[in-house]
């Protein structure tokens, strides 16, 4: 059953830092695991409505004023963006935490604007806005011999935690071309990447010039279509190095994503592929009928490109596909097929690099965004830092991160125990290969999931996992110790050196003084 949620903005937290935040189930300091969460877009916030649920003593971090990351539309936190038209791309039952359903008001794919209201709601309802330190951005996590890692913030505290959850989302940091183009650092016009574009007119005005919109994903479709429409951009042209299947919202008057949900999660990729792929030849056609590539691989090998209305945009010659770039000048880019065009401004839309600025990048890193997880969450070497959302799926993030944190809450009280080391990392190898195999070959295609199959997945061996702690008496698998650390404050210069680097030199001199006491 949905419900309706009554919105009182007394209780937002917007804008306000909640100075000390209450340290959740305070009784269960020194006999559970003591946590801090990173982010509080909507994976930060599933982990901790999961850790409350468990009473799991928790500090939630935030770098902006608000929750929501980047649903959190003109963001203060310095690293997330979004366009004032977006809309989500997958169906809003699919999206919605299971623990919270959607208003029922809600259209199939809401504005960015109601869905943060939507997550401002969920965080009021689970009272979760008492847990999370606003305007405080987490600078340093440095492992410790005991197994506990220490965590710098940017308001010059050091604070010692047994387990970290990451949840700093991987939209953020711009993938441009790496090598560049042939000539690209003698382009004169405009270039900025996706994740800055809000609107036409910002952060360039485009109105009235000859715009290349680069890539193939989401992204690219949203802002190509923005452009093209009537008295915008002067030309619109889209650039892609390979094809893509252009899916619609809506299919035979359904919402298409939700098509699949027809197939039950046995059934094998192939059949499923094969099924898709002659619903989507009746319904929408060849790609090469509206001037684009035939893609040169099947229907479920690349992450999705939804869009309504970008093949229409051709059909009406609003924009014009180009292939990939071969090289640049001051003004003019050459395409392969040998075209040529003036253009005055390029949107890079190539995709995000997936960064935790906070770990040495010797110890934790995703190299080419490659960082294989158990069940995208678990290094199995390392069960004291867990990933939450740190996946692509064929759907939404949010089911997926409010699993991911329950299982891993079920591990911090001992309820759940994890498998042997080799059994992960056997597990790991044949998903890793199973991807490899499935996906074309591409930065963006480094930690793809099916949505049912990954639920289903998870709640295995979530189930099989508590089997086994029952066996064993249910032990903590992890030491609380950190309780045994006092929580340190930086001198004040230590405070306010700038650009993260003060949380880690501070950290260096603050073990220094640790180790002394
Ligand atoms: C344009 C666009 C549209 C999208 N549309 C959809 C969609 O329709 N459906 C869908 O399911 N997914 C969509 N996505 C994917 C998107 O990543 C997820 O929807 C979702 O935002 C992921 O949430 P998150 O909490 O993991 O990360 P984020 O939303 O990025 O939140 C991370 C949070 O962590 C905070 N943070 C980061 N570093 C630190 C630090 N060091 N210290 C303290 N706080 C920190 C940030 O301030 C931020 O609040 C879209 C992505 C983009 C780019
Ligand atoms: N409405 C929405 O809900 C919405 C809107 C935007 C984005 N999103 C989501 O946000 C995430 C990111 O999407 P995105 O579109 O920004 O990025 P993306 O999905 O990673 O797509 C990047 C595109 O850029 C291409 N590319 C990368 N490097 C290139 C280069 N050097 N030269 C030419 N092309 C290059 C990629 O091609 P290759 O395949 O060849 O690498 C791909 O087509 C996705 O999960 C997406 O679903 C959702």
């Amino acid at each position: 059953m949905k419900q309706n949620q009554s919105k009182s903005k007394s209780q937002s937290g917007v804008g306000k830092s909640r100075g000390v935040a209450q340290r959740g189930a305070a009784h269960n300091e020194g006999r559970l695991p003591r946590v801090c969460i990173i982010g509080a877009g909507c994976s930060g916030m599933a982990a901790a409505k999961a850790l409350k649920d468990e009473g799991i003593p928790f500090d939630c971090y935030e770098k902006g004023s608000d929750i929501g990351g980047l649903w959190r539309f003109g963001n203060d936190n310095g690293v997330s963006n979004i366009y004032e038209s977006l809309h989500i791309n997958t169906h809003r039952d699919r999206m919605e935490y299971r623990d919270y359903p959607m208003p029922d008001d809600y259209p199939d794919y809401p504005s960015h604007r109601l869905i943060f209201s939507y997550f401002q709601d969920y965080a009021r309802k689970f009272g979760l806005y008492n847990h999370i330190q606003f305007n405080t951005s987490v600078e340093h996590v440095e492992p410790e011999p005991d197994g506990t890692y220490s965590v710098s913030l940017s308001d010059g505290r050091q604070i010692h935690y047994d387990s970290v959850m990451v949840a700093n989302g991987h939209h953020w940091s711009e993938r441009w071309p790496d090598p560049m183009y042939p000539g690209q650092k003698n382009f004169k016009g405009i270039q900025f990447h996706a994740h800055r574009y809000v609107d036409p007119e910002k952060p360039h005005n485009l109105v009235g010039k000859n715009v290349l919109v680069v890539g193939m994903g989401n992204s690219a479709m949203d802002i190509a279509v923005e452009l093209s429409r009537p008295g915008l951009a002067r030309n619109v042209f889209l650039s892609g190095r390979r094809g893509a299947y252009v899916f619609p919202k809506y299919l035979f008057g359904k919402p298409f994503d939700k098509l699949t949900e027809a197939f039950p999660v046995w059934v094998p990729f192939w059949f499923k592929e094969m099924v898709a792929s002659l619903i989507f030849r009746i319904a929408v056609g060849k790609m090469s009928d509206f001037g684009l590539p035939d893609p040169d691989f099947g229907l479920g090998q690349a992450h999705p490109t939804i869009s309504n209305e970008i093949l229409g945009r051709f059909g009406s010659g609003d924009i014009k596909f180009r292939r990939g770039i071969q090289s640049m000048d001051a003004r003019s880019i050459r395409f392969e097929d040998g075209s040529m065009e003036e253009i005055d401004a390029i949107v890079w839309c190539t995709g995000y690099n997936v960064s935790f600025p906070f770990f040495d990048e010797q110890f934790l890193s995703a190299p080419d965004n490659a960082l294989p997880l158990f069940h995208r969450a678990i290094q199995p070497e390392r069960p004291g830092i867990c990933f939450v959302g740190l996946l692509q799926p064929l759907g939404p993030v949010m089911p997926l991160s409010e699993a991911q944190s329950k299982w891993y809450a079920k591990y911090l009280t001992g309820k759940y125990a994890l498998p042997s080391v080799d059994y992960m990392n056997r597990y790991m190898e044949a998903e890793q290969k199973e991807m490899q195999k499935r996906y074309v070959s591409s930065a963006r295609h480094t930690m793809q999931v099916d949505f049912e199959l990954f639920l289903s997945e998870l709640d295995k061996e979530c189930s099989k996992g508590m089997k086994r702690a029952e066996k064993t008496g249910q032990p903590v698998n992890i030491p609380p110790l950190a309780h045994n650390y006092p929580e340190i404050r930086a001198s004040r210069s230590g405070r306010s050196s700038q650009n993260g680097k003060s949380g880690k030199r501070g950290h260096e001199k603050r073990k220094a003084s640790v180790a002394r006491r």
